[in-house]
């Protein structure tokens, strides 16, 4: 393409960029200085009640602060209006009356190209919906009675029926005096490479136009009507007129029907769109036949903040919504989201509004999933974390996909939601597993009926078990540092202060790195009074790392010391309890072997071992290790349990 040299910035110099783009968008009084040319408003690339789009006549430039759209008056029309560039440098030239120069024999067989090719297709448009209305088309009008689309809709996508004749419409078209060439051109007709004469592409198929945003036909889908045809679907080539990868059928209706009550509804097929729209959600699209790609994401975007993909219910369409996550997160911010509907089974959308008509699909509407339940889906979804080495290969699955967000407020918020659901996955999973501490200190079998004999022998006054749990709550909000590399230990205990389970979860969530910090959002989730009591518990006297809160290390062993003391007691509880009630039939050797384990393990747990001793004594800073501190600790906390226990 050619314009003569200087052509363009004469161009850009002549128009007025505000005046041009003020015929889009509301300004911002307040913040626009109307007599320097420095204009803001709501930016019309995505939505937005604040102005961070900026405009700057005399730099003929503009720049959103909120989606980084950015461009010149050429293209602002592009995008906005969809034209291409020749279309746009058109537009421009006439609202600044310059004529463009109409003797470059290239630039004007470019354009010229571009809209008789136009014609044509739209010839072709008006050829197959005739089709329908001939004998030739009955099978197609009984095809679209058993797929239920109706006489409006029919209209309303200009459906129609290419007749199963090798050269039917080559002949309807070329007798209107359009040219073989232009049929080739407009991939209506192929060329065989053999020579002779070219033939229809499409032959006994259901046609659906498919139209760009200005909503002149670019191309075609075609449905075999035969179920056993060799391709379902077949479409028109990528040709002047048609790029594959910036299209979505239905884009233009949908824009216009956005604003209402539907978000932008993101679907597979040609089908899902046209049922989806006689249904009433008449914002739905779909990409042509391949995976969404990157630009049709920001040609979403451009429409709506937060499209709602609802791709099929099989292997196929979960795939393919995986895939556009990956294609999504690098662009992914504030103003630019994505939510998908989980489909039944095997079914796609038109199958769910066949079957339970358009209630059925806002109820899956309604339920749509934030992007980030897919991506922990996708992680997770039929694994076993069994081993420390499947956790961290998980955590290591969902870093790498949280490193693709550009956005880094943004990323901190995935990380965090991602944290919460690997919290709760786990947390889950331990509920069965880890949180019983007795069936690890023990090895017994009756894991749940022991797990509740242990919380009733909480709730009967095991108040050494609430000032342990004290201890290793105050420990953690003092020296939060500590958090992270106790997760796994933390999400798999069950704290009977119900409070206290509430703070370790907001710590873990978010890894808070000061004391300050860890307090505020302490405070945020469960108030100040726990607070308040935990540090009049007098805990500081007996809790040596509360007075290094800067020793991770030391708050590290004590933290996991009290775990597992607590979890040995409790299974000593639990074993008592649980032998107690069956008492009844006597105590039998089991019974004897059972409660001799407990004890035994709560003994070891409450006497440091000499590997416990050794991690005290071989820490680095040998002079913060006090001994003493810690025996005379112990004893203290045995004497409470103890006398508490009497009462
Ligand atoms: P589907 O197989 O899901 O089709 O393909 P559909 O839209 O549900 O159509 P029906 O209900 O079977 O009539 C989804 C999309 O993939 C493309 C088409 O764009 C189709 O709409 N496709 C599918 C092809 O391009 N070629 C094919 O052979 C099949
Ligand atoms: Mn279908």
């Amino acid at each position: 393409m050619s314009l003569p040299p200087g052509f363009l910035e004469e161009l850009r110099s002549r128009v007025s960029l505000t005046s041009l783009i003020g015929r889009t968008v509301q300004w911002d009084q307040r913040k626009s200085n109307q007599a320097k040319g420095d204009m803001w408003a709501p930016c019309p690339f995505h939505q937005e009640k604040t102005a961070s789009f900026h405009v700057l006549d005399k730099e003929g430039y503009y720049y959103c602060f909120g989606c980084h759209a950015k461009g010149d008056a050429i293209t602002f029309l592009r995008e906005t209006e969809n034209l291409s560039f020749l279309e746009a440098v058109e537009e421009i030239a006439r609202q600044a009356g310059m004529t463009l120069p109409a003797r470059d024999p290239g630039l004007q067989k470019q354009m010229d190209t571009h809209s008789v090719l136009s014609e044509v297709m739209e010839k072709a448009v008006r050829y197959f919906r005739m089709m329908l209305k001939t004998h030739t088309g009955r099978e197609a009008v009984l095809y679209l009675e058993r797929r239920a689309l109706n006489e409006k809709t029919q209209v309303r996508f200009d459906i129609g029926y290419a007749p199963n004749r090798r050269q039917d419409l080559l002949e309807a078209l070329t007798d209107q005096g359009v040219r073989e060439e232009q049929l080739i051109e407009c991939g209506l007709c192929i060329a065989p490479e053999s020579g002779g004469t070219p033939y229809d592409r499409f032959r006994d198929r259901i046609m659906f136009p498919i139209r760009d945003s200005r909503g002149r036909c670019i191309a075609f889908g075609g449905r075999a009507m035969d179920e056993n045809a060799s391709a379902k679907y077949l479409n028109s080539p990528e040709t002047v007129l048609f790029d594959k990868g910036r299209s979505l059928y239905n884009i233009s209706p949908a824009r216009s029907a956005l604003g209402k009550k539907h978000p932008l509804i993101v679907s597979e097929g040609y089908m899902d769109v046209i049922a989806l729209s006689q249904a009433g959600f008449e914002t739905a699209i779909a990409p042509l036949g391949t995976a969404i790609t990157e630009n049709q994401l920001q040609m979403m975007w451009r429409l709506h903040p937060e499209p709602v993909v609802a791709l099929d219910g099989d292997a196929a369409g979960m795939r393919a919504a995986y895939r556009l996550i990956d294609v999504a997160l690098p662009q992914i911010d504030a103003n630019r989201a994505l939510r998908f509907v989980l489909m039944p089974e095997g079914q796609d959308p038109d199958d769910v509004i066949q079957a339970g008509g358009a209630g059925a699909f806002q109820a899956l509407l309604d339920d749509a999933l934030p992007m980030v339940d897919l991506m922990w889906r996708q992680a997770s979804e039929g694994q076993n974390f069994d081993s420390p080495e499947r956790k961290f290969a998980l955590e290591v699955v969902l870093q790498n996909k949280t490193r693709l967000i550009k956005d880094a407020g943004l990323r901190r918020n995935y990380e965090t939601a991602l944290r919460e659901k690997r919290w709760s996955f786990f947390r889950s999973q331990a509920s069965t597993n880890y949180a019983t501490p007795s069936k690890r200190a023990l090895r017994a079998e009756p894991v749940t009926q022991m797990t509740k004999a242990s919380r009733l022998a909480a709730r009967e006054g095991f108040s050494a078990g609430h000032l342990k749990e004290s201890i290793i709550v105050a420990a953690l909000i003092n020296c939060p540092k500590a958090v992270e590399s106790m997760v796994d230990d933390l999400q798999g205990f069950d704290f009977h202060t119900s409070e206290y389970g509430e703070v370790l979860r907001v710590l873990c969530l978010n890894l808070p790195q000061t004391r300050e910090d860890a307090e505020t959002q302490v405070s945020e989730a469960v108030g100040k009074k726990v607070l308040e009591m935990l540090w009049s518990e007098n805990l500081v006297h007996v809790t040596p790392c509360i007075k290094y809160p800067e020793d991770v290390e030391m708050t590290v062993i004590t933290v996991q010391a009290e775990l597992q003391k607590l979890a040995v007691e409790r299974g000593l509880a639990a074993e008592l309890e649980e032998v107690s009630r069956g008492a009844g039939q006597g105590i039998d050797d089991t019974s004897v072997w059972r409660i001799t384990r407990a004890v035994e393990a709560k003994n070891n747990a409450l006497e440091p071992t000499s590997e416990d001793q050794a991690s005290y004594n071989t820490a680095e800073n040998g002079a913060r290790i006090n001994r003493l501190e810690k025996d005379g600790w112990d004893k203290l906390l045995s004497e409470i349990s103890f006398s508490k226990e009497k009462k």
